[in-house]
């Protein structure tokens, strides 16, 4: 197997500034070593052009595109993603994207899901799952799953090649911040959420077991959505909404161990780390040891 790295530095999706400095800080934070040193070969795609955010008008949407802000720039970026996703894949490589926000994911997914039918397993904090009416921030990276899975505005969006995901097949891990509208859908829907207090109750090894079992289920393989608010701020301080009672270190290696070991993983993206936020680069650092642990990387 071989890795293609795909950069995608935005920071539109949402308000807090230098979340597009995510790829330079993970390069730096020693990606392709790392992941020489788990045994996989990488070529580095080099980053999208994005225009600064102070050059566009973050409020140019049409009235049915409801309050999400930089929709346009979001679907710029995340049609050109699209298509270099897609193609790595056609062309035998595993995409590992690089945010930039967690909107990107949009994208990703997108090209992923273009050629074969595939499962996600979303790893975040918080669920994604608003709509530009539901957002209660106006913020994009709040909502690509919801745009992936085709909810309300969302379905039939060309360049979220909406739907890309059925929700049988979409397992969310690691919740502890959920909107109301968000839990709305996740009770009515067969969206897989597991929140911290079922991590607390059944150990994060069983629910990671559960999620792969989702993700698996009749596809073609799954992509793995690595949001760094995932893990617990005391380890991975460089994010935009950081949410107090995440994950820890070991757990969070573990979990990538276990997707390593299924083998079905056909793209990652590691999103929002804001180095401006950071201490010493830390939460780049563990993006990429996430990553090559996700890839393979064994100890003995
Ligand atoms: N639910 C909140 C919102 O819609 C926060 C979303 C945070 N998303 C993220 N990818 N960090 O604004
Ligand atoms: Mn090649
Ligand atoms: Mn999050
Ligand atoms: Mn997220």
């Amino acid at each position: 197997r071989s890795i293609r790295v795909i950069g995608a530095p935005t920071d539109y999706g949402q308000d807090r500034r230098g979340v597009d400095m995510g790829p330079s800080a993970i390069r730096y934070g020693g990606l392709s070593d790392r992941l020489a040193e788990a045994g996989v070969a990488t070529e580095d795609a080099g980053d999208l052009l994005v225009p600064r955010a102070e050059e566009r008008d973050p409020d140019y949407r049409t009235p049915s595109q409801g309050k999400a802000r930089f929709l346009r720039e979001t679907e710029d970026v995340c049609t050109r993603l699209r298509g270099e996703v897609r193609e790595s894949l056609a062309d035998g490589h595993t995409p590992l994207v690089l945010g930039g926000d967690h909107s990107i994911a949009i994208g990703t997914v997108a090209g992923a899901a273009a050629d074969a039918d595939i499962g996600a397993i979303w790893f975040d904090a918080h669920a994604d799952l608003n709509t530009p009416t539901t957002t209660p921030s106006g913020n994009v990276h709040g909502m690509p799953l919801a745009a992936l899975l085709g909810v309300d505005e969302w379905a039939g969006v060309d360049w979220a090649n909406a739907p890309s995901l059925s929700r049988e097949n979409v397992a969310i891990v690691g919740l502890r911040s959920v909107d109301d509208d968000e839990r709305d859908l996740i009770a009515e829907s067969e969206i897989s959420a597991y929140t911290m207090s079922d991590i607390d109750r059944r150990g994060l090894a069983d629910v990671v077991s559960d999620a792969l079992d989702v993700a698996t289920d009749g596809t073609d393989g799954y992509h793995v959505s690595l949001d760094l608010d995932w893990l617990d701020p005391t380890i991975a301080p460089g994010v935009g909404t950081p949410v107090r009672g995440g994950v820890t270190y070991r757990e969070a290696h573990h979990s990538m161990e276990q997707v390593a070991e299924d083998g079905g993983m056909r793209s990652m993206e590691l999103v929002e780390v804001n180095p401006t936020l950071d201490q010493h680069n830390e939460t780049a650092e563990l993006a990429v040891e996430l990553a090559a642990s996700a890839f393979g990387k064994r100890i003995l």
